[in-house]
């Protein structure tokens, strides 16, 4: 039914809608747009599908224009949809925001934080989150594991408080970056490679060797690409896998080598089936970076979180340090030996 222009507003405010639309049907419907599923949606919100289906139709029927077009293979919010969503997004983050902020005047180390990482920061993010979470047992956390073109969707619709990087972010973002702890890229292989006996391998034999290399927008691709375009080689790329593990396995399969971070290696460490190779210019140093918004007012957590992630850095750096040392004594020793 279409509603008279002038009956949707009274006294500047939507009216009508306020009447006629609920928190919880904006609620299903950003979690059917996240997550491109009607189903999926009911699962995460613990309703039943029909129950998701009517609110749906009863938040449709108020904005009276279609929001979803389900003619494609995979679920699409129209224009409007899109419109809606992303302002969805803008409520819950405001009333987030405020649940906080009022934790905070009763004088809580309460609250929420939000944090977003990059797919590779995945291998250290939880560890720090776990022992912020034992000094701060109040704060309820989240964290999602994105790729880039994600992780800048949710800067851009403002979902999180803080984001992990590995690359400086761009400038009409309008972001401050606080640099953080180190990302060092290795070359790895099968540790039955014959390459593993090499000293100083030059980045003109690596070209020669299959590579495995992560997703089109991936860092760690984009850092690996340019090696080889600055020594003025192309690489013979094998085959793209969307992530680390995927390479990992494929690397102890006998696919390839590759290149990845430091930190996809630290659970196993050298006891694990990968060797580190010593190839000229590697480990290619390169720095995380911590993430927010520049205008935006921060929680006391997201500030007390932002310290002590800092604050873990020298820890991380020594580990990666130590982790890198162990991987070339193990080389020197197999050399002795063979
Ligand atoms: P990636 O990013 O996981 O997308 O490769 C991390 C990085 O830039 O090192």
């Amino acid at each position: 039914m279409a509603i008279n222009q002038e009956l949707r507003f009274k006294g500047g405010l939507p009216d009508y809608l306020i009447r006629h639309t609920t928190f919880r049907q904006m609620q299903i419907f950003e979690a059917i747009v996240r997550l491109s599923s009607f189903t999926k949606a009911a699962e995460e919100l613990f309703l039943t599908q029909p129950t998701v289906s009517t609110q749906f139709k009863k938040l449709s029927e108020a904005l009276d224009i279609p929001l979803l077009d389900q003619s494609a293979r995979q679920l699409k919010p129209t224009e409007a949809g899109q419109e809606l969503y992303q302002t969805i997004c803008k409520i819950f983050n405001s009333l987030a925001e405020l649940d906080t902020h009022i934790a905070e005047l009763k004088g809580l180390r309460r609250g929420r934080l939000r944090l977003s990482v990059i797919t590779t920061a995945k291998h250290f993010a939880p560890e720090i989150l776990g022992s912020f979470a034992r000094e701060y047992p109040g704060v309820d956390l989240s964290l999602e594991v994105c790729n880039r073109e994600r992780i800048f969707e949710r800067i851009q619709n403002n979902l999180d408080d803080l984001y992990i990087l590995g690359q400086p972010p761009s400038k009409e973002l309008s972001l401050e970056a606080h640099l953080f702890a180190p990302n060092p890229l290795v070359v790895i292989a099968a540790r039955d490679h014959e390459l593993c006996k090499e000293s100083n391998i030059s980045i003109a034999r690596l070209a020669q060797e299959p590579l495995l290399v992560r997703e089109p927008g991936s860092g760690i691709r984009n850092t690996s690409m340019k090696v080889f375009t600055e020594h003025d080689v192309t690489p013979n790329i094998r085959m793209e896998l969307g992530s680390n593990e995927a390479i990992k396995h494929a690397v102890v399969g006998g696919l390839g080598v590759a290149i990845l971070s430091l930190h996809t290696l630290s659970l196993e460490g050298v006891n694990g089936p990968i060797e580190v190779l010593d190839v000229e210019g590697f480990p290619i140093k390169r720095k995380w970076f911590l993430v927010h918004q520049k205008n935006k007012k921060l929680s006391s957590i997201t500030n007390a979180f932002i310290e002590f992630a800092l604050a873990e850095e020298p820890v991380i750096r020594e580990r990666m340090a130590k982790l890198y040392d162990q991987f070339i004594q193990r080389r020197k020793k197999r050399k002795q030996n063979s």
